[in-house]
């Protein structure tokens, strides 16, 4: 490729053959819309740290889902923020509870939409840990039940795609024997596989209510640290039967993403999570970058890392640029 006989910058003289060359493109395909739902009716609250993100009531929720829809995305992904929490996260579970209701009322709105779930009993604790506490610790086996619970009700109440994002070991087999013995054979399983112990979920703690009372959550999620151990993560949970998979955070991680991609052959997701939102916005209310263009660029990195679909809370504002 020597030089002056190959010259790069042939192909980058205007528009046109940008256009012909790139190798990544995004869509609204791409995307899953996250949102936050709670009590009431009406409500709809900014989460300080997430500009144009909200917690928002079941009638807002649908007002969001519509939106979503027209704009082309595919799907949304849903987290409860009950009312009551304790030490087992009852509301979880129960067949009445938010996200229950979210889902019904959704599908009933806008029956195209694909509705996912986060099953994790964090929001609904108030210990707010992703598993039973015992003595101090957070103890995997007894969680199994209970996340399979969570997921039994969600699907019940007609998700689509449910999501478990606690990390406790052999909670992928657990509620695919649980679905499939309820008759949802057909719910999909989204697990988050290489989910990190990371600094970037402060905004989405603040939204759902969510830190841990007492220490952290470095004995079930991953170290920052670990590839290969990711890989081991991805394995397992596909052996448990994860029809899809998920690294998060993305930015940090784009390594990951990609040896992900090239090691299995399930699809795989990618979580632009909080923290990655919060900066873009902080940098950009300072003026010190370009919000917009940022924000294109960090979800084009993430695709051509690896991902097929991504989860980020800038899905309708990327989408609105991407159909223009
Ligand atoms: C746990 C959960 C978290 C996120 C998604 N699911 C928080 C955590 O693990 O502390 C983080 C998402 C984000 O930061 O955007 N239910």
């Amino acid at each position: 490729m020597a030089f002056p006989l190959h010259r790069s910058r042939r192909l980058r003289q205007n528009a046109n053959i940008l256009r012909l060359v790139r190798e990544t493109r995004l869509s609204a395909d791409d995307f899953i819309d996250p949102m936050f739902v709670c009590e009431g009716s009406g409500v709809r609250q900014e989460i300080s740290a997430m500009p144009g993100v909200h917690r928002c009531s079941i009638d807002q929720v649908v007002r969001d889902v519509k939106e979503s829809h027209r704009l082309g995305i595919p799907a949304v992904l849903l987290f409860g923020i009950p009312d009551k929490k304790d030490a087992v996260g009852s509301e979880a579970y129960n067949p009445d509870g938010i996200v229950q209701r979210a889902v019904r009322e959704i599908k009933s709105a806008v029956p195209e939409m694909l509705v996912c779930t986060d099953v994790c009993i964090d929001e609904y604790t108030d210990h707010g840990h992703c598993g039973v506490v015992k003595d101090g610790r957070i103890v995997n086996d007894p969680t199994l039940e209970l996340l399979s619970r969570m997921a039994r009700t969600h699907a019940d109440a007609g998700a689509d795609v449910v999501a478990p994002s606690d990390m406790m070991d052999g909670r992928v087999g657990a509620i695919r024997k649980t679905l499939d013995e309820a008759g949802h054979e057909n719910t999909i399983i989204l697990s988050y596989a290489a989910k990190f112990a990371s600094a970037f979920y402060g905004p989405f703690r603040e939204a759902a209510d969510s830190s841990p009372k007492f220490g952290d959550r470095r004995s079930y999620q991953m170290d920052p640290a670990n590839r290969n151990e990711s890989l081991k993560e991805v394995w397992q949970d596909i052996e448990e039967g994860a029809d899809m998979v998920m690294v998060k955070p993305a930015l940090p991680y784009l390594d990951i993403i990609r040896s992900v991609r090239d090691n299995v052959t399930v699809p795989v997701a990618a979580y632009h999570v909080s923290g990655e939102y919060a900066m873009v916005h902080a940098a950009a209310r300072n003026g010190w970058v370009d919000g917009e263009a940022a924000m294109m660029e960090s979800l084009l990195s993430i695709k051509r890392a690896g991902a097929h679909m991504i989860l980020t809370y800038f899905a309708r504002e990327a989408a609105k640029i991407l159909n223009r």
